[in-house]
């Protein structure tokens, strides 16, 4: 969700005023994936590397979270929505944990789009976490390092149990991963935007759509018409 910065700068206002018009498109944002079938949306909200912005800039960050979860939960629910948070929890604060969790536990069994806020998250933090409790259980004698496959790394991690992404959009016109699901996005296709985050509705939603749908997706193999080509 790049570029809520240069909106506000735009615009002669200050950095947080565009983070608070983010706010209106990460609504926008998730009506338009829940209306357009999208069973996945992961939205990155702030970064492991975030926490190198002016204090103030972070405290609105995390003020704005908790106004998105007090303000949205109760809808986000009755629409069926299963929020869910990825990231480092053990050093957020107690009152923004407590409200993570809540969003967690009361939308568990909802089944219509799964919200993923990426919150205090890097992906190399996300790899070495579970690179962590994999040892761990190896040193308790849980499992043995030989066995370790892909597979036991992925259910290590913080989006255990969830699709890796198809397609991963940047807005801003940026053309960078910046340390998101950088293990799950192995084989996702990248769309860059040039539009500010600010900006991103429901047609510049279609746009990623659109050019998503006309890659062609081999996984390492070799396509189909290549191979009924004999090439
Ligand atoms: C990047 O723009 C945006 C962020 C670091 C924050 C995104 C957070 C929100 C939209 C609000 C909270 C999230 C939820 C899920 C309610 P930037 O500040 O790096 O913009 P710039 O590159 O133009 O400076």
């Amino acid at each position: 969700m790049d570029g809520n910065g240069r909106w506000a700068q735009q615009r002669g206002q200050a950095r947080t005023s565009g983070h608070r018009k983010g706010v209106e498109a990460v609504r926008q944002a998730v009506k338009s994936a829940g209306e357009l079938g999208i069973k996945y949306l992961t939205l990155f909200a702030f970064s492991s590397e975030n926490w190198r912005r002016p204090e103030d800039e972070v405290n609105d960050l995390m003020n704005l979270l908790k106004f998105f979860v007090r303000r949205d939960l109760a809808e986000l629910h009755r629409e069926n929505v299963r929020v869910r948070v990825i990231g480092d929890r053990k050093t957020l604060k107690p009152d923004i944990l407590a409200l993570l969790t809540e969003a967690e536990e009361l939308t568990r069994e909802n089944g219509a789009l799964e919200l993923i806020i990426a919150f205090n998250y890097g992906g190399r933090d996300d790899i070495t976490r579970a690179a962590r409790l994999l040892a761990m259980r190896a040193a308790r004698g849980e499992i043995a390092p030989e066995n370790i496959d892909e597979d036991m790394i992925g259910d290590a991690m913080d989006t255990s149990g969830v699709p890796d992404p198809d397609l991963v959009i940047r807005t801003s016109g940026e053309q960078r991963i910046s340390n998101f699901l950088i293990w799950q996005a192995a084989y996702a296709e990248f769309v860059f935007l040039p539009c500010l985050w600010p900006d991103f509705d429901r047609s510049e939603f279609e746009e990623a759509l659109r050019q998503f749908s006309s890659r062609n997706r081999r996984f390492g193999a070799v396509a189909e018409q290549d191979l009924a080509l004999g090439s």
